[in-house]
């Protein structure tokens, strides 16, 4: 069979780990996918940089729509961040009847439920298990693993920079300001690193999260978002005399009355599991009332990691593409049910 053919939007950090899996697992992934994959045309912002990894047999541009507009491609993989450009060259794939994977937990928060209803009106995929936790599974988990069971909460650390900014405060006395200019460097942090200090990041995902969990619209904007920056040493200190870690949680629940969707810093028990998350790992408990509690666990941020999750979606979306629009795996993140109209809880 033909390759599937992939134009990429961004090369940076996860871009270029999608490029390095891409290739160095070529034939494994051809073999689960059906067909290869290839990378055709990758729009960055700067022509000049060096990049090393990328052959004459790709089309580098400046402009995205060169890339969403090329007849050849079939699946456009946005790994460029904001949600400005990115949501009009998402927007413009689906409208060329593109399918899309994407890592843009950002443009999701704010323009998912414009961009799910565009893609299920032009029978495509938007495809995001790289938008929430990194290289963790966690889409798939509470889309698939747990489809049988009614959510009734998920709770975890959903921000590697932050989880990575506390671990090196109270483990290594390292400064706020120190830790996270590390988390920068390793490639951690967002664009906009405030994004992962104040918050905003992981109420991004826990919005998708809750979306896909509960049945309910993309809500960032009804989120109670909190972030770390007022934590100082001291805090992680007295914390742990009292037998405690600080850690920053997303957490949604089910209520009577309605839906909690909150991210703040809480007090968590030493012995417990979340409290001994350590660096940029990340960890989501999931409540469901079939098969009560589960934990996923894994890296959550980076190249690598999060290329493993793009890459995955690129699987998945290769293989269903064939399938009828109604025989493929439902990639949309609001799928109306009794529970679609339960208003979020105001803190
Ligand atoms: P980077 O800043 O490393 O990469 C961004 C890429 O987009 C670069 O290749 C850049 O080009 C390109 N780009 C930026 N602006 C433009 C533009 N105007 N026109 C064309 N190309 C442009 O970001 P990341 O790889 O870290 O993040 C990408 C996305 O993945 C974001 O949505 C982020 O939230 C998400 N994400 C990131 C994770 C991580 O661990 N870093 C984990 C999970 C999700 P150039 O190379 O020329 O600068
Ligand atoms: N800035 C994000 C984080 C990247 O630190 O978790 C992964 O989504």
């Amino acid at each position: 069979m033909s390759p599937i053919k992939v134009g990429l939007l961004g090369l940076g950090v996860v871009g270029s780990g999608t490029w390095n899996v891409l290739k160095r697992n070529a034939d494994e992934i051809a073999r689960r996918a059906g067909r290869r994959i290839e990378v055709v045309a990758i729009a960055v912002r700067d022509l000049e940089k060096a990049r090393a990894l990328v052959g004459d047999d790709v089309t580098l541009t400046t402009d995205g729509m060169d890339v969403v507009r090329n007849p050849e491609i079939d699946i456009v993989v946005e790994l460029v961040g904001g949600d400005t450009l990115a949501r009009e060259w998402v927007m413009e794939a689906i409208a060329q009847g593109k399918h899309v994977v994407t890592a843009n937990k950002a443009l999701l928060a704010k323009h998912g439920n414009e961009i799910f209803a565009a893609a299920h009106e032009r029978s495509v995929m938007v495809a995001f298990e790289a938008a929430v936790a990194g290289g963790i599974p966690i889409i798939k988990a509470i889309r698939e693993g747990l489809t049988a069971n009614r959510i009734q909460w998920l709770a975890g650390i959903i921000n590697g920079t932050t989880n990575y900014i506390l671990s090196e405060m109270r483990n290594r006395g390292v400064s706020f300001a120190e830790a996270l200019a590390d988390a920068q460097r390793l490639g951690y942090a967002e664009a906009d690193p405030t994004f992962d200090i104040e918050g905003v990041d992981a109420a991004h995902k826990l919005s998708l999260l809750a979306s896909l969990a509960f049945g309910i619209p993309v809500q960032f904007s009804k989120a109670h978002v909190e972030g770390i920056t007022s934590l100082a040493l001291e805090d992680l200190q007295h914390a742990q005399r009292l037998g405690y870690n600080i850690k920053l949680l997303g957490i949604t629940r089910a209520r009577e009355e309605g839906i909690e969707l909150r991210v703040h810093p809480t007090l968590v028990p030493l012995q417990s599991m979340l409290a001994n998350v350590q660096g940029a790992m990340n960890a989501v408990l999931v409540h469901g009332d079939a098969v009560g509690q589960t934990v996923y666990y894994g890296a959550g941020a980076g190249a690598l990691p999060t290329a493993s999750a793009v890459v995955a979606d690129l699987v998945d979306v290769t293989r269903l593409q064939t399938a009828e629009p109604e025989h493929r795996v439902p990639y949309l993140a609001f799928q109306h049910n009794a529970m679609s109209d339960t208003p979020i809880l105001p803190m």
